[in-house]
């Protein structure tokens, strides 16, 4: 059966971080809990424009719109998909094909897992791993991976230009308003969705980890001092916000894992389906 979306998402336009440097926000509502999601990606419009996630089919319209808002689709030179998952390669063969002079920058990992599903060009593809960097023009990206994740793809983009980092599904975290700043946010409810986001939503395995281990992928990447934190599950992190989600993110391995809703919640979804009018 075809997909099609029946809870459209949220518009919210673009929002610049740092100069040429644009969060491209799309927020749907949460599954079952009252909260509302965020799925976004990033764009940088320096020299050799750069895409960095490629949103979610859900948001296809107002997503392509947003991007090439920004930037003509014949100027982007690059692509960058952090990993496989649905709400990170949605558009990428929408780009890929809008973007006739744009590199696929990914890893040996995305292309072996989505191969099933996206015929990669592989003459226009490029790989890089934790650690590497490569150039866009005006400036350096260096490829970090953040301290959580829910794939063994996942690659994190630094830039050590303006100091932003593009975090993927790490600090991810439910809001209660779809417009919602984190300095909105009580920190006693942002600590608890990003327990949630953490164990639910993103590594599952935060119990198993060894705390010390864990803490030096912490450490690697809070030792880049970023000056704004992107991510695509949580509005931007800045100023006294960073060091507090690295300080929740040590935590993690230590709390108790939240429950996710169970199939009672999904009776009360059935239920509300069936009651809707068609
Ligand atoms: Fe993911
Ligand atoms: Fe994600």
């Amino acid at each position: 059966m075809a997909f099609e979306p029946k809870a459209p998402t949220i518009d919210i336009d673009p929002e610049q971080v740092a100069p040429d440097t644009f969060v491209i926000h799309s927020v749907q509502k949460a599954v079952g809990v009252p909260l509302f999601v965020q799925l976004n990606s990033l764009v940088i419009k320096g020299r050799e424009p750069i895409i960095i996630d490629t949103g979610t089919r859900a948001n296809r319209t107002k997503w392509l719109s947003d991007v090439f808002s920004l930037v003509e689709p014949e100027d982007v030179r690059w692509i960058f998909v952090s990993h496989e998952d649905s709400d990170h390669v949605g558009n990428l063969e929408q780009v890929m094909t809008a973007c006739p002079n744009a590199t696929l920058v990914c890893d040996w990992a995305v292309m072996e897992r989505f191969s099933n599903f996206f015929e990669f060009p592989v003459e226009r593809c490029r790989w890089v791993e934790h650690g590497e960097s490569f150039d866009i023009g005006d400036r350096t990206l260096r490829v970090h991976r953040p301290p959580i994740f829910d794939s063994p793809s996942t690659h994190g983009i630094f830039d050590t230009s303006t100091g932003v980092y593009w975090a993927v599904d790490a600090f991810a975290t439910g809001i209660p308003d779809a417009n919602m700043d984190l300095h909105d946010l009580n920190y006693d409810d942002w600590a608890e969705g990003m327990g949630f986001g953490a164990f639910d939503g993103v590594s599952a395995w935060l119990p198993q980890v060894d705390p010390k281990k864990f803490n030096a992928a912490i450490d690697t990447i809070a030792n880049l001092k970023a000056s704004c934190i992107t991510s695509a599950h949580s509005p931007v992190l800045r100023d006294t916000l960073i060091d507090r989600a690295f300080a929740r993110l040590r935590e993690l391995p230590f709390i108790e894992a939240p429950l996710p809703p169970g199939q009672s919640v999904l009776d009360d979804i059935i239920a509300a389906a069936a009651a809707a009018p068609e």
